[in-house]
């Protein structure tokens, strides 16, 4: 860890500006429903506290993330900053809980999530059959290299319909129309056409 900590700052609570929680629950124990409903106010989306994320490195742990704690609220937008490898990505990875199919493992820390039905829950240690639910639906990421996120065998139109299919209960006609929506709203020129093309 060591010789790759001079190529490497890893994020860490200071990294990131944060107003002071208003309720924290680092000293009222485990984590329940009732204390995951109270845990903050009502716009508190999601609530990142303690975050630690490492990987194997020839059998050494090596922490990508380090104590790592950050909020937002409805509305906000918040920007982080760092530079290359100081665990931007692992942190997005971890809370759309896709980091270990890269090898990561949290071994620390909440992620307090309001769901759109306004239930909070902890990311940690959601199920996986509610993270389904979850990813795409209430959580979304943009991958930051598109010709190696995206499926090179698939067309635009079979990638953007494939998460509306999975969230929602839509025929193909309409699933078919909301993409074109999508592509349209974000400028798209000729989205009909670029819905058969390929990524590459
Ligand atoms: N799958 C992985 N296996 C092992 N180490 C990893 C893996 N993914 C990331 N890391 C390591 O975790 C650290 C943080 O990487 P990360 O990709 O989050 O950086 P970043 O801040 O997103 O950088 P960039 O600005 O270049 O995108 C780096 O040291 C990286 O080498
Ligand atoms: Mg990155």
């Amino acid at each position: 860890m060591t010789e790759l900590s001079f190529h490497n700052t890893p994020i860490t609570n200071t990294a990131i500006n944060n107003a002071p929680m208003k309720n924290d629950l680092a000293t009222s124990g485990p984590v329940t429903s009732e204390s995951l409903n109270q845990a903050a106010s009502a716009d508190r989306v999601l609530d990142i506290r303690d975050l630690r994320v490492e990987f194997d490195r020839g059998g050494e742990p090596f922490a990508a993330v380090k104590s790592l704690s950050f909020h937002v609220d409805r509305g906000a937008t918040v920007v982080i900053v760092g530079e290359s490898g100081s665990g931007k990505s692992v942190t997005s990875l971890a809370i759309m809980r896709l980091v270990a199919f890269g090898g990561g493992k949290i071994v620390n820390g909440k992620m307090l999530f309001r769901r759109t039905d306004g239930t909070m829950i902890d990311l940690v240690e959601t199920p996986e059959a509610t993270m389904r639910k979850v990813r795409g639906a209430e959580i979304g990421m943009i991958f930051q290299e598109p010709m190696t996120s995206l499926n090179p065998v698939l067309s635009v139109g079979e990638q953007i319909t494939e998460a509306i299919i999975l969230h929602q209960r839509k025929n193909a006609q309409q699933t078919l129309r909301e993409a074109l929506d999508i592509l349209d709203k974000v400028r798209i020129p000729d989205a009909a056409r670029v819905m058969r093309r390929y990524p590459h």
